[in-house]
């Protein structure tokens, strides 16, 4: 094998489309996926290429610093992309020291693995930390975040995204640890769990339930189809510049009640019920604490020098989503049976 990466949450939503990539696009490369499978994590989104003989999977927890040293010793790797976190915001509003474990400390330990193991010969290594737009704060109506809006995260979780981002720049000025970082927008498409938005009211809709808004619906974000995220990270890792962070959007923004009319229509359409049907459902319910307004990306920086752009327009992207979730009822039986059903009585009643 001509090199060893670690990807940490690759059994995740955007985890498991960067592993599929990788591990289809380099053969020669051996990926070995580390993942702790909390409720987020499931090794059916791999079920298509986990045969394949340059996959490894390790079950295993980044809060745990013994672990990762055995790892690095044991493999030896060549490059780590990191994107195991607690991502969901609602999640971190009632449950924030879960972020700080796995977000702060779990980065801040494979940071120390990293270095350790690279530390006489840093040559040709790479740690690649996968970040959010959620760190720069909340946009009114005008303007985008670029690489150099400051930060201002606003929830537990934002917060626990943006001190991991500056822990990952402290180790490449203090270390010279070879680090890159990337933020992106919001990402939809298949294996979103059903706790963010689009598969929450994708499965809701088909199950004839309410359809939650927060607050006036009026918030907006900027929607980048997942795979269009995991070719990102995979040019940044190969030919993104050290010590350099990349903006990732889709120049994509929806109002989130714009969003949903538009699903509702969509869902008519694919289960055959008349026009208007899905959009009855809709209902406006408590706002989310600490709500951000607006985020979009300016996503100059890595088109013009890396050449990315998103392939996929949103109205196709959002069709393909809702066909993969009505093809994959057993997938989403699974998730959605156990702790997801306490989880969702206690957020939405
Ligand atoms: P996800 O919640 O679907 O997956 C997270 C994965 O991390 C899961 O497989 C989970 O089991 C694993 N994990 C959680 N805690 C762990 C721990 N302590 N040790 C090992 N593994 C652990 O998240 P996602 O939406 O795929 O996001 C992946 C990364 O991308 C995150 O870092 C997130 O902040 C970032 N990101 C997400 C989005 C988005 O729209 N989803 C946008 C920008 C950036
Ligand atoms: O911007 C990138 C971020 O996008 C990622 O870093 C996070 O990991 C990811 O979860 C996502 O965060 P958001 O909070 O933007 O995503 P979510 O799907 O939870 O919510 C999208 C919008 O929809 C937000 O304005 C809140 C709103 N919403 C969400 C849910 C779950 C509703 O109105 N109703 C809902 O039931």
């Amino acid at each position: 094998m001509e090199k060893t990466l670690l990807i940490t949450g690759g059994a995740g939503f955007i985890g498991s489309h960067l592993v599929r990539l990788l591990v289809k696009k380099y053969p020669q490369y051996r990926l070995v996926n580390l993942d702790a499978l909390t409720y987020a994590g499931n090794l059916e989104n791999l079920r298509d290429i986990e045969y394949l003989p340059n996959y490894i999977f390790v079950k295993a927890d980044i809060t745990d610093a013994t672990l990762l040293s055995e790892l690095f010793e044991a493999y030896n790797f060549d490059g780590v992309i990191h994107l195991a976190a607690e991502s969901h915001v609602d999640r971190s509003i009632s449950s924030p020291t879960d972020f700080v474990m796995t977000n702060i400390v779990g980065t801040v330990n494979l940071l120390n693995a990293a270095r350790q193991s690279w530390k006489n010969n840093p040559d040709g290594k790479r740690f690649y930390h996968v970040s959010t737009d959620e760190v720069y704060g909340s946009l009114g109506e005008t303007g985008f975040f670029t690489e150099t809006t400051p930060y201002d995260p606003r929830s537990p979780y934002s917060a626990s995204k943006a001190a991991s981002d500056h822990l990952v720049r402290a180790y490449w000025h203090t270390y010279h640890l070879p680090v890159v970082l990337s933020n992106c927008s919001n990402n939809y498409g298949p294996f979103q769990f059903p706790e963010k938005l689009i598969p929450l009211a994708i499965h809701n809709i088909q199950n004839s339930k309410p359809v939650p808004v927060y607050g006036d619906g009026q918030y907006t974000r900027d929607w980048l189809w997942v795979e269009d995220h995991a070719l990102a990270i995979d040019l940044i890792f190969h030919k993104g510049r050290l010590g350099q962070t990349y903006n990732i959007g889709g120049n994509n923004e929806w109002k989130n009640i714009d969003l949903i009319h538009l699903l509702c229509r969509i869902m008519d359409k694919k289960l055959h019920r008349p026009e208007g049907t899905s959009a009855k459902l809709i209902t406006f319910v408590k706002d989310r604490p600490g709500h951000d307004r607006r985020y979009a990306i300016d996503a100059t920086k890595i088109r013009t020098q890396l050449g990315w752009q998103p392939s996929l327009q949103f109205e196709e992207g959002l069709e393909k989503t809702v066909d993969w979730y009505l093809a994959n009822q057993d997938w989403l039986t699974h998730v959605t049976s156990g702790e997801y059903r306490q989880y969702y009585e206690k957020m939405y009643g």
